[in-house]
């Protein structure tokens, strides 16, 4: 069976499913107020048949699964379905994107599943401004998440902080110091032009080098030469001396890694996407109701990835927008 390498050379071995669009949050980036309109229940896929996809990828040379949403614990059995794929053969790392609000509930039976690493994207650590920024969750949930994750088990712990100016830019430094005395992966990613459009401008996007100032401001950083070229995927790690955790720089605007993109998405809704920014989809729903066969979604994989764009549109100032909001992508 053929392994999936791109036309750019680009080793595919990541896929990210996405398995709900639905979320118990709406942050003021992903998603409006009201109105969001949602799949139906016929168009999600059925764990059946993500698991029949998945099990091929996997075959196929993907090794990294990451389970997301909208947000992935509102649907029911997620825990039974990383269950499933934690037993692929040839997976090597199964993982899952949340929001933390219900982790304290499923941390436990999330690593019992297989689920070792969790991303919690939490992007403020005022309780007021949380509850602002995701229209009424609560920062207490999401810390009992965490907890919870710690308590199980899981780890390593990465909390995903979407650098926004005007928003959470005064906050870099708390951010950063908790990983002083925690063991957590600390991140934070440039605000891209993705979803709600017009919450985005370029002067919001706080970089990776203003926020990495906003830190060494107070203590030096020290890169992590442990990865291969200083990235742990799309992250550039650093740590302050002594640290019980590690920072992370996600750089999509100022420093695109797309040369080394090796993902691949699946949507709640059954369409594969290559890139995170490019409105080509490929359909495996129809196929995969159709009772075709392997090699026929075999065929549609090689497909899609002949189709992976070699970079986004956000590059050299050029600002090409996404129009599938992130909620339907799955970050
Ligand atoms: N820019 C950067 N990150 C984003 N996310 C959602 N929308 C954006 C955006 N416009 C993040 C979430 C979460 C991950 C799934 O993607 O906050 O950490
Ligand atoms: Fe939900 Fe994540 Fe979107 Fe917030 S960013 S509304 S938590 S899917």
């Amino acid at each position: 069976m053929s392994s999936l390498v791109d036309i750019h050379n680009r080793r595919i071995n990541y896929l990210r499913i996405s398995i709900t669009d639905r979320c118990n949050l709406r942050c003021h980036y992903c998603m409006p107020k009201e109105g969001v309109s949602q799949f139906g229940h016929s168009e999600v896929l059925r764990y059946e048949e993500i698991l029949r996809l998945a099990a091929l990828a996997v075959k196929k040379g993907i090794t990294k699964i990451r389970i997301t949403g909208g947000e992935p614990l509102v649907r029911r059995d997620a825990v039974q379905l990383i269950q499933q794929l934690s037993k692929l053969s040839g997976i090597q790392d199964l993982s899952m994107s949340t929001n933390g609000i219900l982790l304290a509930e499923f941390a436990p039976a999330l690593f019992q599943a297989g689920l070792r690493r969790v991303n919690i994207s939490m992007d403020s650590l005022n309780a007021v401004k949380y509850r602002q920024i995701t229209r009424g969750g609560e920062l207490s949930r999401v810390w009992a998440g965490i907890e919870a994750a710690k308590r199980a088990g899981i780890s390593p712990i990465k909390i995903n902080i979407v650098a926004i100016a005007g928003f959470n830019d005064g906050e870099i430094w708390d951010f950063a110091r908790l990983t002083m005395s925690e063991p957590y992966q600390v991140r934070f990613i440039e605000f891209m032009p993705i979803g709600i459009s017009n919450e985005w401008s370029p002067e919001r996007c706080l970089s990776t080098e203003e926020s990495k100032r906003r830190i060494e401001t107070f203590r030096p950083l020290i890169p992590l030469g442990n990865q291969k070229n200083g990235y742990d995927g799309p992250a550039r790690l650093f740590k302050f001396p002594g640290a019980a955790g590690e920072i992370g720089f996600i750089s999509p605007i100022s420093d695109h890694f797309c040369d080394s993109c090796n993902r691949l998405r699946l949507t709640a809704d059954g369409k594969l996407r290559t890139c995170l920014f490019s409105e080509e989809e490929v359909d495996v729903k129809l196929l995969l109701r159709s009772a075709c066969s392997d090699d026929d979604l075999e065929k549609k994989l090689d497909e899609a990835i002949a189709r992976k764009p070699l970079r986004h549109g956000v590059v050299g100032g050029v600002i090409k927008r996404c129009h599938r909001p992130m909620v339907k992508i799955g970050g």
